[in-house]
């Protein structure tokens, strides 16, 4: 995490000391560095050489308008799962040509809206989904471009929750069932068939689970050719993996080499959704210790950032570093770092070596997805604020909710 570094004793983001930015605008607060963001989606692009291509970040990873903003301006294409994400990458200046729609439950508004706005591609998941789709491009008059979400079964070896590409979970067609939904897609007058896609799942650290998925889906490419359903893209989705702990994930541009390779020869063009690898390592949320409790059986530090915050130690048993913005010098013990929310489920980590005292700041790392997107107002708790470094300018790119905020169009009875 080069953006975010000790320097003379205290943890930075590129040029500001977070200590600063806890003390001008509190904890929790989630704080991003462009730089992070900027360098990891070019890394994609560049990879993708002479290889024709999109790549279409993840909204779902990190969604504010600032994070979407500079990597519409970087040319970034967009994977959106709803109406919503649409919005949102319009508003941030996102080009709808780039978009591809994916999600398993797409509601026939959020057709016509993505359809009135002309996005590159819709993700189909189902054949039901595939007959709305008709109707709706029939009603508005347009035809809509759709590629086919495979499920290609094959095991991404990561947490059960984001695995996403077995046979047994609910994304996409089996792989031996596309031949017959791609032949009605074909015949539709209101459907122009121009891709394929899969996404076989999240926080993968190996290469193989990917190159597996893509033999199957090339396999699949050459039966509908000799059937003459010729595509133009393969969407290989997202799913690349970031080091949390002590994972070695594979590089970005490794990534796309093997990828280009084996499809460079056909003349396709090559559609990536990455969210967490271009996110993850460009956030921290920092947080303060309100408390420090001793029990029998465990050492409790309580601090004021919980799960309805950063849903991934409670949700998946993640884990996120957690380090101290400033190293304190008692001896270290071992500490449960849980949150003010009243769930015994509500912890950032456990069992993490650090010597503590109250008031103390800490920052948990690789906040930067799936972090301020998953987080709620459980137990009437505002939302955090999110903060963006860059160099030695500090921007707030969202301010921390208010009471107003957490009841804004509640109405008592009259
Ligand atoms: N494309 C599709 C169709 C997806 O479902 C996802 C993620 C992505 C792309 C982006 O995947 P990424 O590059 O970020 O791995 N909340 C979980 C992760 C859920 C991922 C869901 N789908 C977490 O915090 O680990």
């Amino acid at each position: 995490m080069t953006d975010f570094s000790y320097r003379d004793g205290e943890l930075y983001a590129e040029e500001v000391p977070l200590q600063q930015i806890a003390a001008e605008h509190g904890t929790p607060a989630f704080v991003y560095s462009r730089a992070h963001i900027e360098r990891q989606y070019k890394e994609y692009a560049s990879a993708l050489a002479d290889q024709p291509g999109l790549i279409c970040y993840a909204v779902k990873a990190n969604s504010n308008l600032a994070v979407l903003n500079l990597l519409a301006r970087l040319g970034a294409g967009f994977d959106i799962v709803s109406g919503g994400e649409l919005e949102r990458v319009l508003a941030a200046g996102g080009d709808p040509s780039r978009i591809v729609f994916s999600g398993v439950g797409k509601t026939a508004a959020e057709m016509q809206r993505a359809l009135e706005v002309g996005v590159h591609c819709f993700n189909v998941e189902s054949a039901a989904e595939l007959e709305r789709l008709a109707h709706v491009a029939e009603s508005c008059g347009v035809v809509a471009p759709v590629s086919l979400r495979v499920n290609p079964d094959v095991d991404a070896q990561t947490h059960p929750y984001i695995s996403t590409g077995l046979k047994e979970n609910k994304f996409g067609v089996a792989i031996d069932q596309a031949p017959e939904v791609y032949a009605s897609a074909a015949a539709s007058p209101h459907l122009q068939v121009i891709g394929v896609d899969c996404h076989i799942g999240s926080q993968l650290t190996e290469l193989a689970p990917f190159l597996d998925a893509l033999d199957r889906v090339l396999l699949l490419v050459d039966a509908l050719a000799e059937s003459g359903i010729n595509l133009k893209h393969i969407d290989l989705g997202g799913g690349l993996g970031v080091r949390y702990r002590s994972e070695n994930p594979p590089a970005i541009g490794d990534l796309v080499a093997a990828v280009r390779d084996k499809i460079s020869a056909r003349g396709l063009q090559l559609v990536l959704e990455p969210g967490r690898s271009i996110v993850a390592n460009a956030g921290v949320l920092l947080t303060k210790v309100e408390f420090l409790k001793r029990t029998e059986a465990h050492n409790f530090a309580i601090v004021d950032a919980a799960m309805n915050d950063n849903l991934r130690p409670a949700l998946y048993q993640a884990w996120q570093d957690i380090v101290p913005l400033v190293p304190g010098h008692g001896q270290p013990e071992l500490w449960d770092i849980v949150g003010p929310v009243c769930e015994t489920g509500d912890f950032l980590g456990k069992n993490r070596e650090l010597a503590l005292e109250q008031g103390q700041l800490l920052a948990m790392l690789s906040a930067g997805a799936y972090g301020f997107t998953m987080s709620s107002n459980y137990n009437s708790r505002p939302r955090a604020v999110e903060i963006l470094v860059d160099g030695n300018a500090v921007h707030v790119v969202r301010p921390r909710e208010s009471f107003e905020d957490l009841v804004r169009g509640e109405q008592p009875l009259p």
